[in-house]
């Protein structure tokens, strides 16, 4: 899948922008500050509905604008045009719609173009808390399994509501009711999650051996409690905790990913550079997983591309994404001249865009 023509209207510092893409490669240069990740950050609204990076709908208007529109038509692998238009207004909220019809719900979107990002805000996966983690691998996993998505959101409403309820009372008969509804969509939540990491473990080794030149080795656990008994075992054991508490201690909304370099935690032991590989070859391995499961070759943001990189380990990159299972990539980076070094060293075709205060030219 590959988006041909990007059209913005009011999308944070650019007022107006029309852009016609390459199949491949599509780089974004210009100073700091310019609007290139803003571009990037357009392209993550068609698919995903929201931002990579901010945290509400109205700080991606103008300042001063009531309203942005962000627009892509794309061409499918199968040669099939689709439009998505992706409009919010302060006054009527959010309208997303495919090929001109506006979808019921926002979450029936997600995945139907697939797409993954590297930027530089990905350190937060490895120096934040889990919940920064789960919630990465709630995205990731939403893309490619719907019922996923659906099985998180039950688990998500039931857990609140269990929470309220153990504010007031500790009446046996409820818990019980509740427990089996979250044992019902937890454990589902809990075995998808299971599956696509134990799938990812081997890939990200593989990129990351070769990005790092086989230098070192990382891994990759899933870690959950439901790993040592069942959730409805779980959730009677703490009950008693819970009522105490007034709240859920145990579930799926306790997992955690454990990253290692060389058998050591990588949050600590890794440097920079090793950490920012670490994160690009978990990216790829979700590119790769998410081109199997949704037939479609998903686009690829690579935010920033020197970041923390040495330039052997952004030519490996250039040189894996350039292999023919990768399809449209956009690129940022803040120096023409180094970008277009590199590019043309290995040797792969590209569109230039320059940007300038929320400009974008060809
Ligand atoms: N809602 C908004 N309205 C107007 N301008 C905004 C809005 N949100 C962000 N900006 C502006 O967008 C600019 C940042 O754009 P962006 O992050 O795309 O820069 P960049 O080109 O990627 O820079 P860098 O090289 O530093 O990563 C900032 O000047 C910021 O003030
Ligand atoms: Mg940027």
């Amino acid at each position: 899948m590959w988006l041909k023509r990007l059209s913005l209207i009011n999308f944070k510092n650019i007022r107006q922008a029309e852009i016609d893409l390459s199949e491949r490669f599509n780089c974004f240069v210009g100073d700091n500050g310019a609007g290139k990740t803003n571009v990037l950050d357009a392209v993550h609204y068609l698919s995903m509905s929201k931002s990579a990076f901010t945290m509400t709908d109205g700080q991606s208007v103008s300042h001063g604008e009531d309203f942005f529109v962000v627009e892509g038509s794309y061409i499918a692998d199968s040669e099939r045009l689709e439009g998505v238009n992706c409009a919010f207004s302060r006054k009527g909220g959010k309208i997303l719609k495919r090929n001109g019809k506006e979808y019921e719900r926002l979450a029936d979107h997600v995945g139907n173009f697939p797409l993954v990002i590297v930027s530089p805000r990905d350190t937060e996966l490895i120096m934040d808390a889990a919940d920064e983690r789960r919630r990465y691998l709630n995205g990731f996993i939403s893309q490619l399994d719907k019922a996923y998505l659906a099985s998180m959101m039950r688990y998500n409403a039931v857990l609140a509501e269990r929470n309220r309820f153990l504010k007031t009372s500790s009446d046996e008969q409820m818990l019980l009711i509740y427990d089996m509804q979250l044992s019902e969509h937890g454990t589902r939540v809990y075995e998808r999650r299971r599956e696509i990491v134990d799938q990812m473990r081997e890939m990200i080794e593989e990129y990351y051996r070769f990005l790092a030149e086989d230098r070192e080795r990382v891994d990759i656990t899933y870690r959950s409690e439901l790993d040592d008994m069942p959730l409805s075992d779980l959730l009677l054991r703490s009950r008693e905790r819970d009522i105490i508490n007034q709240f859920t201690c145990s579930g799926v909304h306790r997992d955690d990913l454990i990253f290692k370099i060389g058998g050591y935690p990588l949050r600590k032991y890794g440097s920079q550079g090793q950490q920012k590989s670490f994160l690009i070859a978990l990216k790829l391995a979700q590119y790769r997983m998410l081109a199997e499961h949704c037939h479609e070759r998903p686009i690829l943001l690579l935010d920033d591309l020197f970041d923390k990189l040495d330039i052997g380990r952004v030519e490996r990159l250039l040189s894996l994404v350039s292999a023919e299972e990768f399809g449209q990539i956009f690129i940022t980076d803040c120096n023409k001249i180094r970008l277009e070094d590199t590019l043309q060293r290995a040797d792969v075709g590209y569109k230039l865009f320059t940007v300038e205060q929320g400009e974008v030219r060809l």
